[in-house]
């Protein structure tokens, strides 16, 4: 591709994520726009070269932008007291959110049209639940049925169209949170996170310093015993479904020579980026589509890619992308994907997850694949819409 700019990764970092749950989510008490107000700071923080006035553009993802999430790139922006000088854009499409601000925001700089941008997503499916306020088109129910689009049951027809056993499925969801669990403990985590305080399920205030899903043991038989709440008799579990969590992440780009010019220092860039429909009542196998454009338009292939971060919606369709896509070993364990555990662990805070990914991609790589040129991150989203963004050594 021509490009008249390269753009630059300067940092990425992230909230803990916490249970999105009324009674036992640690961050309960806080709003999502807040969790932002907690990263802005964190970010200019870090990077003391850059002020929040010399930013071209804030870009915020969030899969629901209603309620708490309105407009809340900008309403986030504001009541973080940053100048309002500076423009900003919420940006919604489902699950992909967050990765459609980064990628937005990087095809600014490379056109030439912006020189430092910062971009993310926000999502907390508790205070604003998946489909709030949504009023879907009557008209959409003359080709579809609502019951197979909702993406419970999208998990379970994956499963059966891709012949994803139930056992496999629950090895996927305990090997990541035993990798999640292991990545906190080795420390891996601890230059993506920045902690916030939240309150424990008794009311106590405390720092929180790590993702609050993660199962630190996981119970394979009991997980096998686990019922689906999707479909009678089916195979897909809360055990094998990302959980309801709410989370923030942000990412700090640049044109190259604008950060070369403010000396701050980067070791990846944003190299392409695709975006790919499929059929809503299969979402979760989107990402077959849009790595496959992305392989097809860039030449490369799975071996070319040194790491691979896979948003586990949930496990069937997690299995599904790998196997089609070749991306990695046919079952857990992976050398390439998700080796600190994915969203069975973290959490899939929705709009937020596609920066996440990000944001973890890009610690993974610098810190367990010194010698890798290309990562790749990818995720579905609810109504057939998935994203992929290649990353390479600048
Ligand atoms: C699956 C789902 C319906 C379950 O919701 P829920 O019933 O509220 O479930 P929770 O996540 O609170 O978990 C229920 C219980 O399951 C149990 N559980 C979950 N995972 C478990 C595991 N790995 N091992 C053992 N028990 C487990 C827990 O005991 C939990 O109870 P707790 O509150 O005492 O910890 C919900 O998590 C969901 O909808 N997930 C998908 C979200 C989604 O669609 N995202 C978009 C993807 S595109």
């Amino acid at each position: 591709m021509t490009v008249l700019q390269e753009c630059v990764f300067v940092d990425g970092i992230r909230t803990p994520n916490a249970r999105a749950h009324a009674e036992k989510g640690w961050f309960r008490d806080v709003r999502p726009d807040e969790l932002l107000t907690v990263l802005y700071n964190a970010i200019f923080k870090r990077n003391s070269q850059v002020k929040p006035e010399d930013l071209d553009g804030v870009f915020i993802g969030s899969a629901n932008a209603s309620g708490m999430q309105s407009d809340i790139a900008r309403l986030s922006w504001l009541a973080s007291k940053m100048p309002a000088s500076v423009p900003t854009q919420t940006i919604s499409n489902a699950c992909p959110s967050g990765m459609s601000a980064i990628m937005d925001a990087a095809r600014s700089i490379l056109t030439g049209e912006n020189d430092i941008m910062l971009a993310g997503g926000a999502e907390d499916m508790e205070k604003v639940a998946m489909g709030a306020n949504m009023d879907m088109p009557p008209r959409l129910w003359e080709i579809m049925k609502p019951e197979e689009i909702f993406v419970g049951p999208t998990a379970e027809k994956v499963a059966e169209q891709y012949k994803i056993s139930k056992e496999d499925m629950v090895k996927f969801a305990a090997h990541s949170n035993r990798c999640a669990a292991k990545a906190r403990d080795d420390g891996k985590f601890k230059h993506e996170i920045i902690p916030l305080m939240g309150k424990k399920e008794d009311g106590t205030e405390f720092l929180v310093i790590s993702d609050q899903w993660i199962r630190d043991n996981p119970n394979e038989e009991k997980m096998m015993m686990m019922k689906s709440p999707f479909k009678e008799g089916g195979v897909v579990s809360a055990a094998t479904s990302s959980p309801l969590t709410a989370g923030a992440a942000i990412v700090l780009m640049m044109n190259r020579e604008k950060a070369d010019e403010l000396g701050v220092s980067y070791t990846y860039k944003y190299s392409f980026g695709t975006q790919a429909g499929n059929d809503p009542t299969v979402m979760g196998v989107g990402p077959i589509n849009a790595v496959n454009l992305l392989f097809k338009k860039t030449g490369l292939g799975p071996d070319d890619i040194g790491a691979i971060e896979l948003n586990e919606a949930f496990a069937s369709q997690s299995l599904a992308v790998i196997r089609e896509l070749k991306l990695d070993n046919d079952k857990a364990p992976f050398e390439k994907v998700n080796t600190w555990g994915g969203a069975m662990a973290l959490g899939h805070p929705l709009g937020q997850s596609g920066a996440r990914i990000l944001v973890t991609l890009l610690n993974r790589l610098n810190t367990d694949y010194p010698g890798a040129k290309y990562g790749l991150a990818t995720l579905c989203g609810f109504l057939g819409n998935s994203n992929a963004v290649l990353i390479e050594k600048a």
